[in-house]
Parts: C-alpha cells; sequence; structure tokens
C-alpha cells in the first residue's frame, strides 16, 4: 500500500508523515522543494508541484491512497482528483476547514489561496473513497499572529480579546489524518476536529505566556488598528479583513468543541497548553513564521 502526501512539509503534512512512516507504511511525498525536504528515512521524495498536475505522473505509480492538501494543490484540486482516478489512485483524504462552509468573506485562508471548499467539492464528487478533515483554527497559527510581538514585550494587541477558538493540536489532524488513510472506520465522514476546550484571546495569551515564563497580557485594540498591526506583519490586508470579520463573530459566543479527536484516536485531543510548552522555542523566536502573501 502506497500513500502519497502533498503538503509533506508543511505544519500538518510533516507529522502525517511521520506518523506513516512509524507505522512502517510506504509513503511518497511530493514536494517543490525535495532538497529542504528532511523527512524521515525510507521516505519517497518525488520532486513535483501538486498545483501542476501535468507533473505529477511518476508520482501517482502504483499509489493506493492520497492525502490532499489544499495549500499545496492550489486550484488544481479538480484536476489533481481526476487524475489520481485516472490512475487508479482509490481512496483521497482531503483537508477542509470547520468554516468551508461559511460565507467566503469570512473564510481568511481564501485570501492566500487555499481553495479548501473546492478541493473538498472534488474529493466528494469523485469516484474514490474519500474523508474529509473540517479542523478549527490550528494552535500554531498564534506563532505567526504574536511570536513577533512577544519578542518586542509582554503586551499582545489585538482585535476582540473575547474571541473564542478551540485551537486543536496540528498533531491531532495528522494523526487523525494517518487514520483516515489507512483504516475504513470513517470513510465518506466530514470530520469536524476541535481542540478540547473554548478558550478567549486572552486566555490563550494568559496560557503562552505560562508556556514561555513570562506573564503575558492581550490588549484590545480596535479593528481599524488590529488591521494595521496584521498588514505591518505582512498579512495581506484582504486577509486580513476576513480575519476580523471571522473574529467579530467568534466574539459573540463560546467556539464549538467536538469529541471527534477522541472518538477515532481513543484518546483525548492535545490542549493548547500541552501545544505551548511543546512550542516555546518558536513563540520565542522574534521572526515568528509570516503568512506569505499568496499563491505565485
Ligand atoms: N491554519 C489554520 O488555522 C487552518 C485551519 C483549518 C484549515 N486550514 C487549511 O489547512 C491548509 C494548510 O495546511 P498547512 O498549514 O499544513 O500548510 P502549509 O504548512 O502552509 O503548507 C503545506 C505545503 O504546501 C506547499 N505550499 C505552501 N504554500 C504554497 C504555495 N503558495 N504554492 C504552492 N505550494 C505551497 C509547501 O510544500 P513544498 O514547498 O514542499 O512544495 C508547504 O510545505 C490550508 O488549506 C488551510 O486553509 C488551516
Amino acid at each position: 500500500m502506497m500513500i502519497l502526501v502533498t503538503g509533506a512539509t508543511g505544519n500538518i503534512g510533516r507529522p502525517l508523515v511521520g506518523f506513516l512512516a512509524q507505522a512502517g507504511v510506504p509513503v511518497r511525498v511530493v514536494t517543490r522543494t525535495p532538497h529542504a525536504a528532511s523527512l524521515p528515512d525510507g521516505v519517497d521524495v518525488v520532486a513535483a508541484d501538486p498545483s501542476d498536475p501535468g507533473t505529477l505522473a511518476v508520482a501517482l505509480d502504483d499509489v493506493d491512497a492520497v492525502f490532499i492538501n489544499p495549500r499545496a494543490v492550489g486550484r488544481a484540486a479538480g484536476a489533481f482528483v481526476a487524475l489520481a482516478e485516472k490512475r487508479g489512485v482509490r481512496r483521497a483524504v482531503v483537508l477542509a476547514a470547520s468554516n468551508v462552509d461559511d460565507d467566503p468573506a469570512r473564510q481568511p485562508s481564501r485570501y492566500r489561496g487555499d481553495y479548501n471548499r473546492e478541493a473538498e467539492q472534488a474529493v466528494t464528487a469523485s469516484g474514490m473513497e474519500w474523508v474529509s478533515l473540517r479542523p478549527t483554527n490550528f494552535a500554531g497559527n498564534v506563532i505567526g499572529l504574536w511570536a513577533a510581538q512577544i519578542g518586542a514585550g509582554d503586551v499582545i494587541r489585538g482585535p476582540y480579546a473575547r474571541a473564542a477558538a478551540a485551537p486543536i493540536d496540528e498533531r491531532d489532524i495528522a494523526e487523525v489524518a494517518a487514520h483516515a488513510l489507512r483504516r475504513d472506520d470513517v470513510l465518506g465522514e466530514r470530520l469536524e476536529l476541535t481542540g478540547p476546550a473554548s478558550l478567549t484571546q486572552e486566555e490563550m495569551v494568559e496560557i503562552v505566556g505560562t508556556a514561555i515564563g513570562r506573564p503575558l497580557r492581550y490588549q484590545e485594540v480596535p479593528p481599524e488598528v488590529a488591521m494595521q498591526i496584521m498588514v505591518a506583519q505582512g498579512f495581506p490586508e484582504q486577509f486580513a479583513g476576513a480575519y476580523l470579520r471571522m473574529q467579530a463573530d467568534a466574539a459573540r459566543r463560546p467556539a464549538r468543541t467536538t469529541h471527534v479527536v477522541t472518538e477515532v484516536l481513543g484518546r483525548d485531543a492535545g490542549t493548547f497548553a500541552s501545544w505551548a510548552e511543546r512550542h516555546r522555542e518558536a513563540l520565542l523566536a522574534t521572526s515568528g513564521p509570516r503568512v506569505p502573501g499568496g499563491r505565485r
């Protein structure tokens, strides 16, 4: 059984490849940057671009199941899925998002080229077995949002202090993906994956402060100031606008939580506190990863 992973050098793909390799499953990855991939021994690395399915001839040889990351696939999800099916791939697991059915103006990721809805639709309309993963906010988003400010002091300025999220540990998403690629019990499901608790921005900042051993405080600023801060940090303006609309909504009620991670994996979902402890170093890196300005 060969599994092909797109987005393998990213937040979900890297731990996913780790879980599959650990389980002894033959894994192939497609990456635009094979020299920098540094994946576990035994992983077959193919230089190709999943957003250009014309480059995937070799990558799809003898593949049974694919993991589709919309960021890596871009606008080519339909073409990628059609090609995979034609080449005999039996199963596709797609990474979508909890907000995939929302108004696109409230889906910031669309403004950086993530066509999650289209990718999910391509997979669910295919003749392949499928599973869609619909996670909430990745815990790691706070690195891009807050690391620069953590480096500059103890106050994190941002919008809507009471905006709630149920941040999920990327490792949990990856382990559910590994399960969905190999096991049959979640086929045909759209899995709504959340972290274990609803937390406000203020609470998340406090938890990050505890993890780095330095008390931090969230200072709410008006949305227009938050917009200036985000743009200065390198976020595209439209992305920031959609993010602010999403956070305004999120301030109205606690975030929905589900038990799907526990049901699938038979263990509790990771807490934001344990995620923060594991990522202390990245949270303290003054030049935390930035959101790039969209696709090429
Ligand atoms: N962050 C969240 O809160 C959240 C929540 C729910 C859903 N999602 C969705 O999850 C997906 C992102 O997953 P992720 O964080 O694992 O992705 P990621 O780490 O940002 O990127 C995954 C891989 O995709 C390739 N890639 C990145 N940007 C690209 C571009 N502009 N053009 C072509 N290839 C590119 C890179 O692979 P190579 O360089 O190796 O080719 C990268 O390692 C998106 O669809 C996002 O909307 C995110």
